[in-house]
């Protein structure tokens, strides 16, 4: 039996992998894409859409949060005119708004916590400023009398990421990218073993072998990458808020057609994105309308789960391993807003070119289970 050939094969088909296989098309590249379909997670279903390096840089975890930092906010500054051109060229309407984000509080703690992530932010080149509770409202009018003060991230924005896929299968339709529906058994090495194998038989084989599988697969069984399962729901409101609302215990995003999503719960470990536990949707609701009461009584549209892909230092690995594989996974809570730098950098870095900026933070020689291949 003969495999059917490519130069480049991406296994995985999130918003990582497919704007990853874009920007390789657009230089040229013959690829196709490896898609494991709706029985593996993909994390960008589940996703808010928002892009918001002010708030989820994963400072917490003592890894390169600066360099996570500052990808974020290169991707957040192209974001706009990728989301133009994606819709220009597919008439996929992705809901990019640009009308900022307030984070909020209720008590002196938070209030404390909120001008510290401001100061860092701030420090980090960003542009972020702390307002009263009157000036949130002024922003707001429907948020809660309580809400003491607010973080302000006026750059900060969201998309939506289910138009965003959709956009973007018609693009790599358009540019006759294949996106294959299977999983990928195992990859072997990227340099000398072509070959590989799906669980439905078929084989394939590829020059270049690149890694955008999320939370499962790839480096799962090495601990490198690890689901972080996220629940969230939907409700009908109409025009009640316009900017993303991060509240304690939940965070809001307005979309089209009067959805508004409310995310979202985050437990370690489960491989379980079918799973959503009423108390964690009622304990989401709850938060979300103890910040804007008019929420109170919004019916619901829809509930869900998905697995975000962590990593040991909250920061995305790119890069190269020493089998030759490339990797572009592990981007945690931030994949739809890395996915157009970290498109641009991998597509540069596959083809031999230099990535515009430093992948070196990134790279899987950060951890020892990671330095032999
Ligand atoms: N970025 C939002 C989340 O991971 O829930």
């Amino acid at each position: 039996m003969t495999a059917k050939g490519f130069d480049i094969a991406i296994i995985g088909g999130g918003v990582i992998g497919l704007t990853l296989a874009r920007a390789l098309c657009d230089r040229g590249a013959k690829l196709a894409v490896f898609d494991a379909g709706a029985d593996v997670p993909q994390a960008t279903r589940a996703a808010a859409g928002m892009l918001a390096p002010s708030f989820e840089y994963g400072e917490e975890f003592g890894g390169p949060a600066e360099a996570v930092y500052h990808l974020g906010a290169r991707s957040l500054a192209m974001w706009a005119d990728y989301a133009a051109a994606l819709e220009q060229e597919t008439g996929v309407f992705v809901d990019y708004r640009s009308d900022g984000a307030l984070g909020l509080s209720y008590r002196d703690e938070q209030t404390a916590a909120l001008a510290e992530q401001a100061a860092q932010v701030k420090r980090l080149g960003g542009d972020v400023e702390m307002i009263s509770g009157d000036e949130a409202r002024e922003l707001e009018p429907a948020l809660s009398a309580d809400i003491a003060a607010a973080l302000h991230a006026p750059k900060d924005t969201q998309v939506d990421p289910r138009r965003v896929m959709a956009a973007l299968k018609v693009s790599l339709n358009r540019r006759g990218v294949e996106i294959i529906q299977g999983r990928v058994l195992s990859l072997g090495d990227g340099e000398t073993i072509r070959q590989f194998v799906t669980a439905e038989g078929d084989i394939y084989e590829a020059n270049r072998k690149v890694l955008a599988t999320g939370a499962v697969g790839g480096l799962t069984s090495r601990g490198l990458v690890y689901p972080v399962k996220g629940e969230a729901t939907a409700i009908a409101s109409e025009s009640v808020i316009t900017r993303v609302l991060r509240a304690p215990g939940a965070y809001l995003c307005p979309k089209a057609e009067g959805r508004l999503v409310i995310g979202a719960t985050e437990e370690i470990g489960p491989f379980d994105h079918h799973s959503v536990s009423p108390a964690a949707v009622a304990g989401l609701r709850a938060n979300a309308a103890r910040a804007v009461p008019a929420l109170g009584m919004a019916a619901e549209l829809e509930r869900w789960a998905g697995l975000r892909p962590g990593t040991p230092d909250g920061a995305p690995i790119m890069g190269q391993d020493k089998n030759g594989r490339y990797l572009a996974l592990g981007h945690y809570r931030n994949g739809v807003l890395h996915a157009p730098a970290a498109a641009e950098a991998m597509a540069a870095l596959i083809l031999g070119e230099t990535p515009a900026f430093d992948l070196a933070p990134f790279s899987i020689s950060r951890f020892s289970s990671g330095r032999d291949g």
